[in-house]
């Protein structure tokens, strides 16, 4: 058997409310052709063969619901934690990490990375994710993303536009994202310290200075958001029906 070079963990946010979706409930639990969403996120990462451990936040009264989804969605057995969620999602990836960070599977002296994946994203390729996972390797830390393709207005309160901004340069970055384990679990508790909170984990890991490669996303690794998102998936899954 090859040598294991490091070791991979996930962490999942799956405490939102799904306020935008409006389904009542956190979306990793909103069904999309039978299965939950947080099966598939989960299903899709598991292709990763040095995937050693997984840690999901949820919200207490969600807790048993999502224990049992992954009890039918792991392929293969490994430690797996259930962890509060926090008000923000920052709170929630935190307590995640901190979770990693009392864990006792890490093996010393190789590699531990982690990978911070949203329990929204069901259609995660195994083609970016093995790219994201030897980006990350070679670079330290990678996310994946696309670049903005349309013209970019900053709006205001009125509906007006009140600027367009360049969208030279400008990419929408999606999830996993992948960093070094002990470098981001410093990061969150220095932002954590400080009261900071953010929409993604490379803005977290940004703030202490290190480079963060982005790698080209692919469209198809949609974050469900609203009602038309979920229509879209759905519509994804019939079109790879068809194609087989
Ligand atoms: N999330 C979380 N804890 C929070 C907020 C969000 O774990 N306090 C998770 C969500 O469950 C989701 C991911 O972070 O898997 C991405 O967040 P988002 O798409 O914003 O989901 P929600 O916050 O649930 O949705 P909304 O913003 O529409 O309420
Ligand atoms: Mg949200």
């Amino acid at each position: 058997m090859e040598e294991k070079s490091y070791q991979l963990a996930a962490v999942i946010p799956a405490a939102g409310s799904g306020s935008r979706l409006g389904a009542g409930m956190s979306k990793g639990l909103v069904p999309l052709a039978g299965r939950p969403l947080l099966w598939w996120a989960v299903t899709s990462l598991f292709t990763a063969e040095n995937l050693v451990v997984l840690v999901v936040a949820a919200r207490e009264e969600e807790r048993e619901t999502i224990r049992r989804v992954l009890e039918e969605s792991l392929p293969r057995p490994l430690p797996v934690a259930v962890v509060p969620g926090g008000a923000e999602r920052t709170d929630s990836v935190r307590h995640g990490l901190e979770w990693l960070a009392a864990w006792e599977g890490w093996w010393p002296g190789i590699r531990h990375l982690v990978a911070i994946h949203d329990a929204a994203r069901p259609f995660l390729p195994r083609e970016l994710w093995e790219r994201l996972l030897t980006t990350a390797l070679e670079e330290g830390a990678a996310v994946p993303g696309l670049p903005i393709v349309e013209t970019v207005k900053r709006v205001d309160a009125e509906g007006k536009i009140a600027a367009t901004v360049d969208r030279q340069g400008l990419w929408r970055v999606q999830t996993p994202q992948i960093f070094g384990f002990e470098d981001l679990l410093a990061a969150y508790r220095r932002a954590a310290e400080l009261g900071l909170t953010a929409t993604d984990d490379a803005q977290i890991y940004e703030w202490t200075g290190r480079p963060v490669r982005v790698i080209p996303g692919v469209w198809k690794n949609i974050k469900i958001t609203t009602r038309e998102d979920l229509a879209l998936a759905e519509a994804i899954l019939r079109g790879r029906e068809e194609n087989v």
